[in-house]
């Protein structure tokens, strides 16, 4: 999967891709992610790619014209099978829609900034808006990060144990169960007997069991789609 993110401050992507899970991904070539500036695109003399806002008000615009040609020149190479705004109005996201986008071949991620992007981006460039959240970024590369992240892990050979993806929180609208690593006691707080029992099959309901509970308790809304 290739994965190109379009922003005006592209040193905030710089951390999330370069270690641990990400940057294993596209060592092994399963994923790639590239970086563009949106300044790379401007032609204005001082490579500026925002202006005032017909009307009035507060706050600069992102200008249609880099984020197109931008758009061109990725799609002059490739075909994309979305192009993405991160955007508070978008769709919420959630784990379906990262099992949906996990199965893409090239998606183009557009950080917004400012006020916001010219309407006719949206009318016009993009397929998808996302949110990943009820609150307003700064920008919408901490959002791109955070899609890339959790569709890049559910690429078969991302994560070492293939399962381990499968049995995320949100892969079948329950709530992970709780786990415990050595020591078995610590200040006399203990790990559940049956967790050290070697019962694997008894281990497997009691973990079913704790995620419904646990889905129950601190989830409703999910434990209702669970149940139905
Ligand atoms: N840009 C600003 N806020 C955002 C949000 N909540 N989700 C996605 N992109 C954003």
């Amino acid at each position: 999967m290739r994965i190109d993110i379009i922003s005006v401050v592209p040193e905030l992507l710089e951390g999330p891709f370069s270690a641990s899970i990400l940057q294993r991904a596209q060592e092994k070539g399963l994923a790639e992610v590239i970086v563009h500036n949106l300044r790379d695109y401007s032609i204005q003399k001082q490579k500026s790619v925002d202006d005032y806002a017909f009307g009035g008000g507060a706050g600069m615009v992102l200008s249609i014209e880099p984020i197109d040609r931008c758009i061109k020149a990725l799609k002059a190479e490739r075909n994309y099978d979305e192009v993405i705004y991160m955007s508070p109005d978008g769709d919420q996201f959630s784990q379906a829609m990262a099992n949906n986008l996990s199965l893409k071949q090239n998606l183009i991620l557009l950080a917004g900034h400012y006020k916001g992007v010219d309407e006719r981006v949206r009318e016009h460039l993009i397929t998808k808006e996302i949110s990943i959240g009820d609150y307003v970024l700064s920008g919408g590369e901490l959002a791109a990060a955070v899609i890339a992240d959790a569709v890049i892990r559910l690429i078969p050979g991302v994560l070492n144990d293939e399962t381990s993806a499968l049995s995320d929180s949100f892969q079948d609208h329950l709530l992970a169960p709780p786990v415990y690593t050595r020591p078995a006691e610590y200040n006399g707080w203990e790990v559940p007997d049956l967790l050290r029992s070697g019962n694997l099959k008894a281990i497997d309901i009691w973990r079913h069991e704790q995620s419904i509970e646990r889905t129950k308790n601190k989830r409703p809304d999910l434990y209702k789609k669970y149940s139905n």
